[in-house]
């Protein structure tokens, strides 16, 4: 069995908005060194402000794929090997499926997709060099469900829940958990923007609890799975829907 870390060294990808920085804010205030990653500058100013003190914000945009890499490094240097990688970093480009422009579909695949494994790469090969870490990957409801508009958002989210499963395979004979979260509309500037107005008011109706999920309900489970107490669960794909894709 692998051992529980001292201290937690959580990197959060998409840490400037949303899931990324509730979950900063989670780790932080639970003792983690958090670093966390945004094309957004403000993410260095967000870090500094986390609870704790010790954390970096670092601007960067992860569609560059040598970018994680240096990302990488950069924890280790600044915190040590990291024991937690949280790829929240996203975007919901929302297009009918004859609209969607290949401009829109690269960026779709680039930041869901492609910057999920880069980081998961990169983390991981210093992780199974420790022979401890966890990985947990934002997927979405889009995964398992069809939704309107989400030719391109739907295919990267998809994909993550596949290279989940492959990586937790590959990964867990040496300590290191691989997971996907799905949630069903969060109310984060991501979801408010994708779910406004009258269209938002039918697909709350369409979850049985009845309401939107909070940015704070998926950084909890993040924080489950990214415990030492998670280390059973690997490969997975949570649902955390209200019972949206039950119905
Ligand atoms: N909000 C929802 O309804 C919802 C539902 C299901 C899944 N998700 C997923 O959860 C994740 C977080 O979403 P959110 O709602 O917090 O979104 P958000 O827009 O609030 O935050 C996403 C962050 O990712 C950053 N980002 C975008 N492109 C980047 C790039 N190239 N390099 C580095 N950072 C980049 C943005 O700057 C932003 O700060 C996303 O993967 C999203 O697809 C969100």
């Amino acid at each position: 069995m692998s051992q529980r870390p001292s201290q937690d060294i959580a990197i959060i990808t998409g840490a400037a908005s949303g899931i990324g920085y509730s979950t900063a804010r989670y780790f932080a205030a639970r003792g983690a060194r958090v670093v966390g990653v945004d094309l957004s500058e403000r993410v260095v100013e967000l870090m500094s402000e986390l609870p704790g003190g010790a954390h970096l914000g670092i601007a960067r945009d992860l569609t560059d794929p040598t970018a994680a890499d240096r990302v990488i490094a950069q924890a280790v240097a600044f915190a040590g090997t990291p024991t937690i990688l949280v790829n929240s970093a996203g975007v919901a480009l929302l297009d009918r499926a004859v609209d969607v422009t290949p401009d829109r579909w690269q960026t779709t695949l680039d930041v869901n997709l492609s910057a999920t494994f880069y980081m998961s790469q990169a983390a991981g090969r210093v992780m199974l060099g420790a022979g401890y870490g966890r990985i947990i990957n934002l997927a979405s409801q889009a995964a398992v469900i069809g939704l309107d508009e989400h030719a391109a958002y739907a295919a990267s989210k998809a994909a993550i829940v596949g290279l989940t499963r492959v990586l937790s395979k590959e990964w867990a004979p040496s300590g290191v958990t691989v997971n996907a979260i799905s949630p069903t509309v969060v109310e984060t500037p991501l979801g408010k923007v994708a779910w406004a107005g009258e269209k938002g008011e039918r697909a709350k109706a369409e979850i049985p609890v009845g309401r939107f999920a909070q940015p704070e309900e998926i950084a909890s489970l993040i924080g489950y799975l990214a415990s030492a107490d998670a280390a059973m669960i690997t490969g997975t794909n949570v649902l955390v829907d209200g019972g949206r894709t039950g119905v």
